[in-house]
């Protein structure tokens, strides 16, 4: 989990996998692009507007069709691009070859890059000198800050994408080792309630299923972690028909997933009653040794979290003694003195590993997010300090403004007399 250090150096203009795939990666760039209207409306302001005009952007997304609409936002907005990876199995090779040939973004990404890779490609961004990091889990700005202190000065702002990375960040801030302020993107109502609950429960579902084929109906699956992420997942294990149960370490997240008819148990408890288990929970070694011990003939494993450390993978493979197999394509079998373990996508966030991610529409919201915050930092560079800001109210509103508009819904407003009712403290029964 340490990271790999990296030295300053000269990158090549860009590195994927292969740029004969463009074509259809525009295919599915534009395909996303109709589920994405807020970022689209978005971008075409920008394009008139320029507010990103002079502003190098170093991101480290998901190299997915909607983080390239994302992309082509920023740089309507007048920003230089480039991207590398958050996650070595996410890229969709596609969508980094259209980004270079049809975009002209440089993309430093390969599906199934190792860990030095993965690393060299973000040193590659870095050595684009950004102005401004747009993160999915704090590694870009970790970098900058361990390996290139001299660098963090010409940073304006970040933005961060993911909890963990949140989480991150906000240690950084307290050990005052932060250097520039940085925007938490998923601090965000319109990006937390829906992209981590719905987009990730429906395509942690759907990860799972491409990868096994497994009926959820009927099967016990254990979800660790009730936050957004888990509640999301549970709430579709539920919906196919399965027998879910929560494992927590928060008390009140804990007795809300009581109430809302989960059963809720200890990993203990959970190694010998599960089929399937998923983790969420942003923290590390949740099932380890003695749960693998516990766990029946047949169990699969999954995890939805940012980092591939919930699921205690090395004693894993220790217990497997070498007998490891991909029994179907993501899915690796660890045979332990004849019972057989499945784990999907190497136990990397199974939704970018096994499926596409989140479904285009959910992450429109997100990304409107990231293209304002951005659009925010700029304009309030003078005022912010370096922390860790939430995004302003007035973005998280219009976000979910224009996402209404764009489904044809209409709200209603308080009438004056409901507005004055409700400020007031003299009225009472
Ligand atoms: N797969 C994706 O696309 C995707 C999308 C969004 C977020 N994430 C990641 O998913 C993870 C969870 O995100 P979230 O927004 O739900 O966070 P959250 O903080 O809302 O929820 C995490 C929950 O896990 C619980 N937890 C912590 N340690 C535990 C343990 N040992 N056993 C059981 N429960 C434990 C916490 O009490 C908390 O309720 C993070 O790593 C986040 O970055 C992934």
């Amino acid at each position: 989990m340490t990271a790999i250090r990296t030295e300053p150096g000269s990158s090549p203009a860009h590195d994927v996998t292969d740029l004969g795939l463009a074509a259809e990666g525009v295919r599915r760039i534009e395909w996303a692009e109709r589920e994405m209207p807020v970022l689209r409306t978005i971008r075409e302001r920008f394009a008139t507007e320029r507010p990103l005009a002079g502003l190098r952007i170093g991101a480290c997304l998901h190299v997915t069709t909607e983080t390239a609409n994302l992309l082509r936002a920023l740089q309507a907005g007048g920003a230089e691009v480039s991207i590398a990876a958050s996650n070595p199995l996410s890229t969709q090779d596609d969508v980094a070859a259209a980004l270079v040939s049809e975009y002209g973004i440089p993309v430093h990404a390969r599906r199934g890059e190792d860990r030095d890779t993965y690393y060299r490609h973000l040193s590659s961004v870095a050595d684009t000198h950004p102005t401004l990091t747009m993160d999915d889990g704090c590694d870009l700005v970790s970098l900058l800050h361990q390996d290139r202190a001299q660098q963090v000065k010409e940073v304006i702002a970040g933005t961060e994408e993911t909890t963990t990375g949140v989480i991150r960040l906000r240690a950084m801030a307290a050990d005052g080792a932060l250097g520039y302020p940085v925007i938490a993107v998923n601090e965000a109502q319109t990006k937390h309630l829906f992209d981590n609950r719905y987009g990730t429960g429906q395509s942690t579902l759907d990860g799972i299923l491409r990868a096994t084929n497994l009926l959820i109906a009927g099967r016990n699956i254990v979800v660790a972690g009730y936050g957004w992420v888990g509640r999301g997942i549970a709430m579709r294990m539920a919906g196919h028909g399965g027998h879910v149960a929560i494992i927590e370490v928060d008390p009140i997240r804990a007795l809300e997933a009581l109430m809302d008819g989960y059963q809720v148990m200890t990993a203990g408890q959970a190694a010998g009653w599960a089929d399937l288990f998923i983790t969420a929970t942003g923290n590390v070694n949740v099932f380890r040794r003695e749960h693998f011990e516990a766990m029946r003939d047949g169990a699969v494993m999954a995890n939805s979290g940012h980092f591939d450390a919930e699921l205690d993978l090395a004693a894993l493979r220790q217990m497997a003694e070498g007998h490891v197999r991909e029994v179907r394509e993501n899915v690796q079998e660890f045979d332990v003195g004849g019972k057989r373990l499945h784990l999907i996508a190497e136990g990397r966030l199974v939704n970018l590993g096994a499926a596409e991610g989140h479904p285009a529409a959910v992450m429109d919201m997100s990304f409107a997010n990231q293209a304002l915050a951005a659009e925010y930092a700029v304009k309030h560079r003078d005022e912010l300090e370096n922390r860790v800001y939430g995004v302003p109210p007035a973005i998280d509103s219009e976000v979910a403004r224009l996402k209404l508009l764009a489904f044809g819904i209409e709200l209603d407003s308080m009438t004056a007399e409901q507005a004055e009712y409700v400020a007031s403290w003299k009225h009472g029964t």
